[in-house]
């Protein structure tokens, strides 16, 4: 039986600026961890620059932002489709939950939504996601959506002052017809 879904995605507005903030703001020693731009964001008008910023860039069809919205707590992350002018057909696919609402299935379910979106209404044959070796939640998180393991860069990625190696995982349309989803 499939989950019935507790989060959706939908274009962030900037009257979510407040939101984004909060929601950074319960977990930025967690996403500082991860993230590189977390460092940058400062005050809520920050979270205002970067939803106009990536309005604009959804325009130029460069990368599709999405809150990931849950019915009690409202704003709780952001999942996205970036990349897309790089290679026509590929995104790069990233998603982040803030602490709060961690371990309870959401990024999970919030990643469905976008492979979902992904492959059936903007018309996308691969998904690819990097991640460090130790992210473990975010290793399983791209299991259960079904990517596959290609292969590991080493130091690929400069972050928190040291070089760390990442991992390559990618999903193709054509798996999700093979698993039947
Ligand atoms: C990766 C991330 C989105 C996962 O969020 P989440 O809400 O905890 O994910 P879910 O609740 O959907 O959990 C997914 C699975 O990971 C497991 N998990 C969570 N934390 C874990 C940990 N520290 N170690 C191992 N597994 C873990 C969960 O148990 C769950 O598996 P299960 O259903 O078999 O129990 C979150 O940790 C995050 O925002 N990290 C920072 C950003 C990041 O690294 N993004 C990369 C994604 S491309």
């Amino acid at each position: 039986m499939k989950p019935s879904f507790r989060v959706g995605l939908r274009a962030l507005q900037e009257g979510d600026a407040e939101a984004l903030y909060a929601a950074i703001e319960a977990s930025r020693p967690q996403l500082k961890r991860r993230l590189r731009w977390i460092a940058a964001v400062r005050a809520p008008e920050d979270c205002r620059e970067f939803i106009r910023g990536r309005a604009l860039a959804g325009e130029r069809l460069e990368e599709l932002v999405y809150g990931v919205f849950e019915a009690r707590r409202g704003l709780i992350g952001i999942a996205a489709l970036q990349n897309l002018r790089k290679n026509p057909g590929v995104a790069e696919f990233s998603c982040w939950i803030s602490a709060p609402s961690r371990g309870r299935g959401l990024a999970c379910q919030a990643g469905r939504l976008l492979v979902a979106l992904a492959f059936k209404n903007k018309g996308l044959r691969r998904l690819y996601a990097r991640l460090e070796p130790s992210n473990r939640p975010a290793r399983k998180v791209i299991q259960k959506l079904g990517f596959r393991y290609e292969g590991r860069l080493r130091h690929a990625k400069r972050l928190n002052g040291r070089w760390v190696d990442q991992e390559c995982w990618g999903l193709l349309k054509s798996d999700r017809n093979k698993r039947g989803s």
